[in-house]
């Protein structure tokens, strides 16, 4: 289980001050996918137009690069705004097998200081069931700390 207070504060003092964007999400994907041996592919979806997602930063295999909003686990959360936990990708209909290796995932939506959907957060596991209320919790705070700050 990654150690969250740590991450959270070290997300906070490497992008302090920092307001781009792009430079925002490399940081966190870099610190939460070396601070956590479940996270086999951890990266960001920015929404690129109305409905559709483009890769943004990640690290593991590579990534999808275009997933409209019907598609997908990422997809519904970027539609729903709502958090994405699921236990078994099997069980999920239509979700995106970008490795065939990935068992469990967490997508969050990531909002601007306007409340605005700007991207979501995927992260994949290769172990099921891999994610709990907790990472929930802490990666929700991580995002809204890092991007609510944020203008439109
Ligand atoms: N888990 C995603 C897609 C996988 S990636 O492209 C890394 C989904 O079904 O939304």
């Amino acid at each position: 289980m990654a150690d969250y207070a740590t991450l959270a504060k070290s997300i906070a003092s490497l992008t302090e001050g920092e307001t781009d964007t792009v430079a925002l999400m490399a940081t966190i994907v870099c610190e939460l996918h070396h601070g956590d041996d479940r996270f086999d592919w951890t990266g960001f979806y920015r929404v690129a137009e109305p409905g559709l997602l483009k890769i943004g930063p990640y690290q593991g295999g590579h990534g999808c690069l275009v997933i409209p909003f019907e598609r997908g686990v990422c997809g519904v959360a970027a539609r729903t705004g709502e958090i994405q936990l699921v236990a078994d990708v099997d069980s999920f209909p239509g979700h995106i097998a970008c490795a065939s290796s990935t068992r469990s995932e967490i997508v969050l939506p990531v909002r601007n200081a306007a409340g605005e959907i700007i991207a979501v957060l995927d992260i994949d596991s290769d172990l099921p069931g891999a994610f709990t209320d907790e990472d929930t919790q802490a990666l929700d705070a991580i995002l809204t700390a890092t991007f609510a700050r944020q203008g439109s």
